[in-house]
């Protein structure tokens, strides 16, 4: 698809966040624009503690902010308001996450964990469980469907998660870390799954990394500095091309 034909896909317009803690406060996001392009990816980088995870958890609305819009597709939202339980159907279709902490349920298997969030998005078919079964395999941890979250190593959690957020085919991938607790060839794979999610299904995907050179391979690259997001020092010097990090490729999950 051409850069010009891509629809915006997300957006959060002037999002401010402090947390207040006993009598001091930490302003964490000051009036900060972000904008994705469907089958686009971004990467945000910054300091530890910077805001990274808040700000994709205003975007996600599983936090408020202290002003600002939020825009999903073409539906607007109060980003101060509330978010109400309504929108968990509409995010669980429209956005996947992939958290830093993974949050599995550890009462559920690993593929009870993956079919929840088919669950919330209106039902568990079988064409759900094939999907779930398919992602699971494609991130190397198909053996461990029965297994339970807590029997697993961190990054096999963190593949679990991402399968999880991928298997509704949502239009847009939000991932905190993603690879930050894999081995180098695991990681690469991540990363290729989630640039082919952008590229093949036209997903948009917002990727946080401390990893430069996954950052790099994003279409656009941001830092978050000071409650605001600026662009990356190269960005319209480099010219982009895709990376490819491993010999792999997914075949689509739709
Ligand atoms: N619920 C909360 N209450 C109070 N302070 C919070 C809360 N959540 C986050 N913070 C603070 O806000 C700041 C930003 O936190 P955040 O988790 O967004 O950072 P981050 O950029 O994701 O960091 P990291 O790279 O370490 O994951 C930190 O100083 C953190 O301590
Ligand atoms: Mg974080």
């Amino acid at each position: 698809m051409s850069e010009e034909k891509r629809k915006l896909v997300l957006e959060g317009k002037s999002l401010s966040k402090t947390f207040r803690l006993g009598d001091g406060s930490i302003e964490v996001l000051s009036k900060a624009d972000i904008a994705l392009k469907e089958a686009s990816s971004m990467s945000i980088r910054g300091d530890s503690g910077c805001g990274k995870t808040t700000l994709l958890n205003l975007l996600a609305r599983l936090e408020d902010a202290d002003e600002g819009t939020i825009g999903w597709g073409g539906h607007e939202i109060d980003a101060s308001a509330t978010p109400s339980s309504s929108e968990a159907v509409m995010r669980a279709r429209f956005i996947g996450v992939v958290y830093q902490a993974y949050y599995l349920i550890p009462e559920l298997n690993v593929l009870e964990n993956v079919l929840m969030a088919a669950r919330l998005a209106g039902g568990v078919g079988s064409e759900s469980v094939e999907r779930a079964r398919s992602l699971l395999s494609k991130m190397g941890v198909g053996d461990k469907e029965k297994q339970a979250p807590a029997k697993l190593s961190g990054g096999e959690r963190q593949r679990v998660a991402i399968a999880r957020a991928l298997v509704n085919g949502p239009r847009v991938l939000l991932a905190d870390e993603p690879t930050g607790n894999l081995d180098e060839r695991t990681g690469g794979q991540v990363m290729d799954l989630l640039l082919d999610a952008c590229s093949e299904q036209g997903t948009g995907l917002i990727l946080v990394t401390h990893n430069p050179i996954f950052a790099q391979a994003a279409d656009v690259r941001l830092f978050l500095r000071q409650g605001k997001l600026t662009k990356d020092f190269d960005e319209g010097t480099t010219k982009w091309s895709r990376p490819r990090f491993c010999g792999y490729h997914y075949p689509g999950y739709r």
